[in-house]
């Protein structure tokens, strides 16, 4: 029987439309299996410009705020949802620094090094915190047994 009284961290982990366009989904899921990663929940979504500018509300006063809505609604992206003891910090240390072009030259080996290609087009995304973990799950799945997308994006 599995042992329940370890309770697993959880983060939202999406490989963006770059990620998706450039099939670098099934290198990164090696990846992340490879770090002993679960992938707990995962589903692919066309992001509307709403749903969009709502999970990226925080940055709404950011010069690139139109631009990274514009990027993020291009195409599909795929979400998952990564379980594992300290998954949060383990997630972003493995994705790299946010700007793809900086990852390649201080940390080669990241993800980001490995299939982004600037500050917008960085492959990836990884919650910053637990907090942001738990909005961002509960954003894009239901909070039940099944793992169903919730309703306001277009399940593909
Ligand atoms: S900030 O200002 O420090 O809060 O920004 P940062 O955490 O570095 O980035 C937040 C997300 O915004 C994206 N980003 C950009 N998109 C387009 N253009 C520019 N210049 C830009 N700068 C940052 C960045 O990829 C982050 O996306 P996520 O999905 O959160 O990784």
């Amino acid at each position: 029987s599995s042992n329940r009284s370890i309770e697993k961290e959880r983060t939202l982990a999406i490989i963006k439309p770059d990620g998706l366009f450039g099939n670098h989904s099934d290198r990164i899921k090696q990846v992340i299996l490879d770090s002993h990663f679960n992938i707990a929940k995962e589903t692919v979504v066309q992001l509307d410009e709403e749903s969009a500018a709502t999970f990226y509300a925080e940055h709404s006063s950011k010069s690139f705020f139109a631009s990274l809505i514009n990027y993020m609604t291009s195409g599909p992206v795929l979400v998952m949802v990564l379980e594992k003891e300290n998954a949060v910090a383990d997630w972003r240390h493995l994705i790299g620094p946010t700007d793809a072009r900086e990852a390649k030259i201080t940390d080669p080996q990241s993800i980001r090094a490995m299939c982004g290609l600037d500050l917008q087009k960085n492959c990836v995304h990884g919650s910053d915190s637990n907090k942001s973990a738990e909005r961002e799950i509960a954003f894009f799945f239901k909070e039940t047994s099944s793992d169903e997308a919730v309703a306001n994006h277009d399940e593909l």
